[in-house]
């Protein structure tokens, strides 16, 4: 089965068995299923970059629902399933005038995915909202719920990507969301800028999403029409020491201070001093935009990619020292 459609970078690799599930019931007898022994679970397909043909059984995952799980005058919690669209699902809360997912408007991939990375944009994180998952233990079929405390959130990073990786299949997500006094998050740079230029002083949710999605229009490629991953490496933190070094060494380059001990480097910075932002290598290349994202022009293929990316990785170590990793998912 041809994987293109399947993952935003458009990789035009191949699985070897491919089915879809729809239903809790479709999933676990897919897991059951004895003949293929290796399975990869397939979301939006958003975060990963597919190296070469998937020798194994593809599940995808196409659980969909949204449903109220309790609400009073102030708060509703919401359950959404795993293979609902993720800026649908922020699209439909605002519809109903619930607060919490507008910073996180137009981030690509299905609500599954969300909690397994932490998506995070213009200074929020899905933990700020985020309640619980159900998951399915891939061994045992057994469905368990995750508190936020178990899932242990941290910058793009989770238990599922650390010591629960693989063994666990995200098939629904609960958020809490406000329905009156939401707490706007305006303060990043871009979403300030945007605002004021539109003329808008008391910002409504929708206003701070329609901001958000017009700064990442013109800084992100669309996937439908450039293939891409977002992101393709995670903004490295320095701690005080290494951060001295490199802030003495680089006066203008730009930081964020996370903690006493901890500054995040943008990436996409260090990237564009090495001269790779818009650069193009047959058909993979650099954004011109946004150095950060890695971009498929038609018929790159994974392998490519990779290749592209360990140069850039050397090249950025070569003239900074410091080690950049990649924030999506290698297939191979
Ligand atoms: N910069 C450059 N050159 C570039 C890109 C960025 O110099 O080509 C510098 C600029 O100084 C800019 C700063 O980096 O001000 C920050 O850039 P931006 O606001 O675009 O954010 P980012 O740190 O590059 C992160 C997330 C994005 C998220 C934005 C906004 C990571 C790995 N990426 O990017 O997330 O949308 O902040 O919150 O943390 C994603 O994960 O796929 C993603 C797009």
């Amino acid at each position: 089965v041809a994987l293109k459609n399947y993952n935003t970078f458009g990789i035009a690799a191949k699985a070897r068995f491919f089915c879809e599930i729809t239903t809790v019931k479709e999933l676990e007898q897919a897991l059951r299923l004895k003949e293929y022994q290796k399975k990869v679970i397939l979301g939006g397909g958003s975060n990963m970059l597919i190296v070469k043909n998937i020798e194994a059984l593809v599940i995808h995952i196409g659980l969909k629902g949204i449903h109220m799980v309790e609400e009073n005058d102030e708060v509703a919690i919401i359950k959404a399933m795993a293979g609902e669209n993720w800026h649908n699902l922020v699209l439909w809360t605002l519809e109903q005038g619930y607060g919490g997912l507008e910073n996180l408007s137009l981030i690509p991939g299905n609500t599954g995915t969300a909690p397994i990375q932490n998506i995070g944009a213009y200074g929020v994180e899905l933990k700020d909202v985020f309640v619980s998952c159900e998951a399915m233990n891939t061994e045992t079929l057994a469905i368990r719920t995750f508190s936020k405390e178990e899932c242990r959130f941290g910058y793009r990073d989770s238990f599922f990507k650390k010591e629960g990786k693989g063994k666990y299949i995200v098939i629904s997500v609960t958020l809490k969301l406000t329905k009156k006094n939401h707490k706007l998050q305006t303060s990043y740079g871009a979403i300030e800028v945007e605002l004021k230029n539109n003329g808008i002083n008391n910002p409504t949710i929708k206003d701070i999403s329609d901001a958000v999605i017009s700064i990442r229009r013109s800084k992100l490629p669309d996937p439908k029409v450039l293939g891409n991953s977002g992101s393709f490496f995670k903004n490295p933190i320095l701690d005080k020491k290494e951060f001295d070094i490199f802030t003495n060494r680089h006066p203008e380059a730009p930081y964020y201070k996370i903690t006493e001990n901890e500054f995040k480097i943008p990436a996409g910075w260090l990237i564009e001093q090495c001269g790779f932002k818009g650069k193009r290598f047959e058909d993979a290349g650099v954004h011109k935009n946004q150095a950060l994202v890695l971009v498929n022009y038609g018929n790159a293929t994974g392998a490519e990619i990779m290749d592209l990316a360990v140069s850039i990785q050397e090249n950025v170590f070569k003239r900074f020292k410091i080690n950049i990793s990649p924030e999506v998912n290698i297939i191979n």
